[in-house]
């Protein structure tokens, strides 16, 4: 139709559902998904195996260019490549994880993602029903208008819990220890560090299971949609 589609924004921490939620609310009204924490590490992926010192912060700038970033937008099927090749094992490794807020702090990579983020968006927006975005500042800085944003949280204990499962560790301690270095990185950091706003909704997903949280966001998007 002539109708733009539409543009749900979802920010928050690790652990705290983004990413199940966002799929499972796309695959509901027949979206579009992109996983931008899957771009940062991808981008992440390639300094390492470029041989890029990460703590440098110029050495990151000067090349952040460089590969060439294609991400699946399904969400049954989302894929991310870099220059061709399918990274999406290799992404969620230990080496990427412990590297990623130090690739993620660096303000040129940042602006190379946020750019590559909005063309997905525009792209999804002219093609589709539109997309559901996840990050640490999509409600902030990729797509501050989009009208559905979400804040989702959850208690450090339930966010730990989620995510020894998801990467099948039985070390939920070390896990809460790891998501609690990797928050403080990237809400301490100074380029857009991860903020919960007042004019994003706050959902605690800790007492919900999946099928409820992405039922209230559908419910959400619904009503964006109404009032359009
Ligand atoms: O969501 P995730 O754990 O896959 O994200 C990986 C890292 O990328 C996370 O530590 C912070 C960073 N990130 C970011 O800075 N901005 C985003 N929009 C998404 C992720």
């Amino acid at each position: 139709g002539n109708t733009e589609g539409i543009v749900i924004a979802i920010d928050g921490p690790s652990g705290s559902g983004k990413s199940s939620t966002s799929r499972g609310v796309a695959k509901a009204r027949d979206l579009r998904y992109l996983d931008t924490g899957a771009m940062y590490r991808a981008l992440t992926w390639w300094m390492l195996d470029q041989g890029v010192d990460v703590a440098d912060a110029a050495a990151v700038a000067a090349v952040v260019d460089r590969p060439e970033l294609t991400m699946g937008t399904d969400p049954g099927a989302p894929s991310v490549a870099v220059d061709g090749r399918d990274v999406a094992a290799e992404i969620r490794g230990k080496d990427v994880t412990g590297n990623v807020s130090a690739v993620s702090a660096v303000p040129e990579a940042r602006e190379r993602l946020v750019r590559t983020q909005r063309e997905i968006i525009a792209a999804a927006r002219a093609e589709s029903e539109g997309i559901v975005v996840e990050g640490r500042d999509i409600t902030t800085v990729v797509a501050p208008d989009a009208p559905v944003k979400l804040f989702l949280t959850a208690s450090a204990e339930a966010r730990a819990s989620r995510r020894s499962k998801e990467v099948r560790t039985s070390d939920v301690a070390g896990t809460q220890a790891d998501l609690a270095r990797r928050d403080a990185l990237d809400s301490s950091r100074k380029d857009s560090p991860l903020t919960q706003t007042a004019d994003a909704t706050e959902l605690d997903t800790t007492g919900l299971d999946l099928d409820q949280v992405i039922a209230l966001v559908v419910g959400l998007a619904d009503e964006a949609r109404a009032a359009v």
